[in-house]
């Protein structure tokens, strides 16, 4: 086990050194020691920036469920992998064990072939939070089809976008969600998206909440009959390394969601060894990241990096604040969770409410409390250090995208000391630098820059799936020969990286990535508007909250603006889901553009943020006018 588990300062220091010096022996290693493989590399690593080409454990042939679950159930049958814990305080808990799982899993598969579902196909996923959501992931995973699992808050516009733009065959979803008292008809939103999906064959129902719901005939079927009749096993199909293991949107400062591609046997190792050494995890811990399986970090850190080093992990189905805002708390109380994983948005909101809240459980159990998705604030991380760990559980501020598969950057807890709002030190395999505008690497320390990786590592997205020219251009082109996050940072005179924020057009709200691109086209589509932009300004809970500045067709002057504004964010809650909705919408007659044509979203920024005192010259702008108007009319 040597280099996988990191247990002090020094020890991190030589592990790291030896995986920049060393990189393919590195992770042979870590691969050889670990997990299970039906056929070993012949070559750890092959690739280049050049092309965005990698392949990791090259003609190597697995299967990750044999290392998520089957290699498990000689030493870990009765241990539970899965802990379900209900939105409803009233509901039980469900405690699934591996034994359990395999069960599961491969009922699951076997229900997948029967509808035909092979080796390749892709299956669209969209299921709340739910254990057949896990199952059905690493069912899709265990027959080598790929899972796109779309976030169940998405829209059906938006889901269909997804679904075509990977032509899934099948979509497995649920009568219905529960979100603290609301249900969400999620059935309803698949049949509005598949009148615009002509290649989705079936569409399996799993049974949530239990409502009449049409089903239509020789497409829709109740998932649970099937499940009842198949068989308990089925032959793990055995996958290349490089084969494709799911894909997963995420949004891009222009034009479609990005289908990133993720593939099996670097992402497994690269999960499975960040996991162990982020969460410091040891056997019979409890660990809970209280993300959504349709994001990223569900995917990399409640199903696969866990469950890759036999954890029990916990999903949890419900909101922070229901039935009250102390039921965070509750569930760490009552399943004595160990490492507790989650964002700073809900740090932020979770901090003002009462102590009391808080008070009223006991949380001695934790030992590790991670933060991520966005920038954790001073404030927030003290407040997490202090109320949630007492001061004595470490905080990993982990850095990391859907791009890049798992954790890139984040203290080690009990070795890396923490510095409140820095990520802190590079993974083991993972090499940063800071760029420039111009393309120089910065050398110097404390000087803002942005964020990029001179080396590949065995986690990083393949491709965006069916358009590889873009994902050379988007992630390759900025700086030749490395990768480009798309993250300002600066480096403190120990290394320390902190991250500072998006420097393109995408925008941070409540942890979740928005393309302002898709949500300007939404408000285009109302049709008393003739042009927008969209920005980010700074929100207590949120982050960022998203500001509109909208300009009317001559036709709609006279309308009433708070209708329009309700209007104009139900067209967004139509086109992409409720948390796109604007904040703010100010009404213009026009938007600073440059000589081009190109809207100066800068300005747009400035003026929101209320920073109109730091525009700088503006008189080189085509309509310089505008900007006093803009100035006069901004709402704070
Ligand atoms: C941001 C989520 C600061 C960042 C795993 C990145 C962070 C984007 C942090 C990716 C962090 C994520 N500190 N910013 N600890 N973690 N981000 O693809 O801007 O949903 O580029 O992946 O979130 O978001 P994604």
């Amino acid at each position: 086990m040597s280099n996988y588990h990191i247990k002090h300062l020094e020890e991190y220091f030589h592990v790291y050194r030896k995986s920049v010096n060393e990189p393919e022996n590195f992770w042979e290693e870590i691969a050889e020691e670990n997990f299970v493989w039906r056929k070993r590399w012949d070559k750890v690593f092959e690739g280049d920036f050049e092309n965005a080409k990698f392949e990791w454990f090259k003609g190597a042939k697995l299967n990750i469920t044999e290392n998520c679950i089957d290699r498990h159930l000689r030493t870990r049958g009765d241990k539970t992998a899965i802990i379900f814990e209900p939105n409803s305080t009233e509901e039980k808990a469900q405690h699934i064990t591996y034994q359990q799982l395999y069960e599961k899993v491969n009922k699951f598969s076997n229900v997948l072939k029967g509808q035909g579902i092979q080796k390749g196909d892709r299956v669209c996923i969209y299921l709340p939070m739910i254990p057949e959501l896990a199952v059905a992931t690493l069912a899709c995973a265990r027959i080598g089809a790929i899972h796109s699992v779309v976030f169940a808050g998405f829209s059906s516009n938006a889901l269909a976008t997804r679904i075509n733009d990977s032509d899934c065959k099948i979509v497995l979803t649920s009568d219905g969600s529960y979100r603290g008292k609301k249900t969400i008809d999620l059935k309803g939103i698949v049949d509005e998206a598949l009148e615009t999906c002509p290649g989705v064959e079936s569409v399996l129902v799993a049974k949530r909440i239990n409502t009449d719901i049409p089903m239509k005939e020789g497409r829709d079927k109740w998932l649970q009959p099937l499940l009842d009749k198949a068989s308990a096993e089925c032959e793990p199909e055995v996958m290349d390394a490089e084969d494709p293991l799911f894909i997963l949107y995420t949004s891009g400062s222009t034009g479609m969601p990005k289908g990133m591609l993720h593939t099996q046997a670097g992402y497994m190792v690269f999960t499975a060894y960040t996991f162990k050494n982020v969460f410091q995890y040891r056997e019979n811990d409890v660990y809970w990241c209280t993300a959504d399986i349709g994001w990223i970090t569900g995917h990399s850190y409640i199903v696969y990096g866990p469950l890759a080093n036999g954890a029990t992990t916990v999903m949890f189905e419900g909101v922070p604040n229901y039935p009250d805002w102390g039921r965070f708390w509750e569930i760490i109380e009552k399943h004595k969770v160990n490492q507790f994983y989650t964002a700073p948005t809900a740090i932020r909101a979770l901090a003002k409410e009462d102590s009391s809240f808080v008070e009223k459980y006991d949380l001695s159990s934790l030992k590790v409390l991670g933060s991520v998705g966005e920038p954790i604030n001073e404030e927030a991380w003290h407040w997490y250090n202090d109320s949630i760990g007492k001061k004595k559980s470490p905080i990993a501020d982990t850095w990391w995208q859907t791009e890049t598969g798992g954790i890139m950057i984040s203290p080690i807890p009990y070795s890396t000391p923490t510095k409140p709002t820095y990520a802190s030190l590079p993974m083991p395999g993972i090499v940063p630098c800071l760029m420039d505008k111009e393309g120089n690497e910065i050398i110097e320390n404390q000087v803002n820059g942005r964020l990029a990786f001179k080396t590949a590592w065995p986690s990083i997205a393949r491709t965006i799936w069916g358009n590889h020219k873009r994902y050379k251009e988007t992630y390759f082109s900025t700086y030749k020969g490395k990768y480009f996050t798309g993250d300002g940072a600066l480096r403190d005179e120990v290394g320390y990286y902190r991250i500072t924020g998006r420097v393109d057009d995408v925008i941070i709200v409540s942890g979740h990535n928005l393309g302002s691109a898709p949500i300007e086209d939404a408000i285009n589509e109302h049709q008393a508007v003739a042009e927008s932009a969209i920005v980010g300004f700074p929100h207590d809970i949120k982050g960022n909250a998203l500001y509109g500045y909208v300009i009317l067709k001559d036709a709609a002057l006279e309308r009433d603006h708070d209708i329009l504004r309700k209007e104009i964010n139900q067209k967004i809650t139509d086109r992409i889901g409720p948390i796109a909705k604007l904040d703010k919408i100010q009404f213009t007659s026009g938007l600073p553009k440059t000589r081009s044509g190109k809207i100066m979203r800068r300005i747009l920024r400035k003026v929101a943020c209320n920073e109109a005192d730091q525009l700088g010259d503006t008189s080189t702008l085509l309509n310089p006018e505008v900007v006093q108007e803009i100035i006069d009319n901004v709402l704070l």
